[in-house]
């Protein structure tokens, strides 16, 4: 690793949540009296080893000048795409105008409120020693179905090997924006930033993180992110 590559943060974030069927998009409802997305940058916006952070926003978006963050000197706008790749390729091409290609760029979604700092700090140490890349990701503990269309068992999967992707996934600036771009040009349309990188034939590490990185995705999930954050100290 180049000593003196930086690490930037980029947070997607903008989507529109459908699936959690708020009329407020997920990442701007509040959470223990801040919204959700502040309880993210508040992990990034003032650490000593994060250079900076670009959210992508949606170009509709009429939530984020209430974030804690609107003007925190270290965080910049993007503006975000169709897809969370399209934002995620946007926002680098913002960071790219300050940023080097071979700084680390972290990716991590804006519903995920519950990252604990020290798993932050794992993977920033981890890609002390690493080339292509690493993510946070969690073992798969439950036996896993693959069904038909119409929900019948069509054979178990063995769960030996499998893991859930969570994010931060962190890929130099320079191959992330390569992998997105071959990514689109072969309409691809990848759900999470390693997805691009290993279709270029490369195998991003996974490290073992805590489960209650948790996305917000469902209605439920909004209580089980305030207990979570309660019990990691950082509410009351
Ligand atoms: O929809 P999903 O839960 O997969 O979104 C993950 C993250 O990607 C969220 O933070 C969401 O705001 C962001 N996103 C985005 N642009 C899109 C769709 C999703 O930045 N077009």
């Amino acid at each position: 690793m180049s000593p003196t590559a930086r690490h930037w943060v980029l947070i997607p974030a903008a989507g529109a949540g459908k699936r959690f069927g708020a009329a407020v998009p997920k990442q701007y409802l509040p959470l223990a009296g801040a919204m959700v997305i502040d309880h993210v940058l508040g992990l990034f916006a003032e650490h000593p080893a994060i250079s900076g952070c670009v959210v992508a926003l949606s170009p509709e978006d009429g939530y984020w000048a209430d974030s804690l963050y609107a003007d925190h000197p270290r965080v910049r706008r993007a503006v975000g795409g169709r897809e969370r790749c399209h934002s995620v390729a946007n926002a680098l091409e913002t960071l790219a105008r300050e940023a080097d290609d071979d700084d680390w760029v972290l990716v991590h979604d804006a519903a995920r409120p519950c990252l604990r700092p020290e798993d932050l700090d794992l993977l920033l140490d981890v890609l002390a020693s690493e080339e292509v890349g690493a993510l946070l990701a969690v073992p798969v503990h439950d036996t896993v179905k693959q069904a038909t269309a119409d929900d019948l068992i069509e054979h178990t999967v063995p769960r030996e090997r499998l893991w859930r992707a969570y994010t931060p996934q962190a890929f130099k600036l320079g191959l992330l924006r390569r992998a997105l771009a071959e990514a689109e040009a072969s309409r691809m349309i990848v759900t999470d930033d390693a997805s691009a990188v290993e279709l270029l034939g490369l195998n991003p590490r996974l490290v073992e993180g805590r489960a209650d990185n948790i996305k917000i995705t469902r209605p439920d999930d909004l209580a089980l992110a305030h207990f979570f954050l309660q019990q990691q100290g950082r509410i009351c």
